[in-house]
């Protein structure tokens, strides 16, 4: 069975890079004794050069965007070559507060297609801003996936990260209500269903895994009956004992 992973979402924070690095330091020295769960900080871009020179075998750094193409008159942009090149191994793409800003499931495939070519392993996130009674969210859901990951051949599946994030769930948004396991393992089974359609019922499934105020008393509750692969946790990952905390859920989950 391939372990678990924690992927903390810091957003934009911390606000200095002095802070940035202590809270590093701190998650690297809880989780120095984690043995079965993959870990991963997805920090702001500036912060990630000087969080390489952090000393961890145990936590991977990640980044929370990156642009489709490699190099050239993009102003403003950073991209997947670039990232890669400093010690980023991971990214998040498609992230609801992204696309707020007006991503759309096409630029959001173009970037997957830069990640992967660059050998960074894009995070994928889906979900729906809301439920409703006729269920169009499933369909709302199964159309991210099909047009983020159109044109992406079935062997850069087991490459992909799928994190399901209703964003009804997210912790800033307003009138924000707790997801359940039970909604998040409805929506996994339906995922699982809609990439075995696209790719194939035999093709390696991505990794899936849950974000939505994951905190210290739920997560056990998500990896247990959530049908899960990990979780992405965002502001819980600002607190290292926190963030400690759902990992260590994880590791003893992870037998
Ligand atoms: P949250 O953030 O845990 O603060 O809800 C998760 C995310 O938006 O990735």
């Amino acid at each position: 069975m391939s372990k678990k992973i924690i992927i903390g979402n810091w957003k934009m924070n911390p606000l200095t890079p002095k802070d940035a690095e202590k809270l590093f330091k701190n998650i690297a020295e809880l989780v120095s004794r984690v043995k079965k769960t993959d870990i991963v900080i997805c920090a702001p871009f500036i912060y990630l050069d000087r969080l390489t020179k952090i000393r961890t075998s145990k936590i991977k750094l990640g980044a929370q965007d990156s642009f489709g193409l490699d190099t050239g008159p993009f102003t403003g942009e950073i991209s997947p070559e670039m990232l890669y090149n400093i010690g980023a191994r991971y990214v998040i793409l498609g992230h609801s507060e992204r696309r707020a800003m007006g991503e759309t499931n096409e630029l959001i495939n173009k970037k997957i297609k830069g990640a992967l070519a660059s050998g960074l392993v894009p995070v994928l996130c889906v979900g729906e801003n809301q439920r409703d009674e006729n269920h169009e969210y499933f369909n709302i859901v199964k159309t991210q996936i099909n047009e983020c990951l159109d044109g992406i051949s079935k062997n850069s599946n087991s490459k992909i990260i799928i994190a399901y994030e209703p964003v009804w769930a997210i912790s800033t948004t307003l009138n924000q209500k707790d997801a359940t396991p039970m909604d998040c393992e409805e929506m996994v089974i339906f995922i699982k269903k809609v990439l075995a359609d696209k790719f194939g019922a035999k093709t390696e499934c991505p990794k899936i895994i849950y974000g939505g105020s994951v905190n210290t008393k739920d997560a056990g509750d998500f990896l247990n009956g959530g049908g899960v692969d990990g979780l992405l946790p965002g502001r819980a990952s600002l607190n290292a004992n926190k963030f400690m905390e759902i990992v260590k859920i994880c590791e003893a989950l992870n037998k």
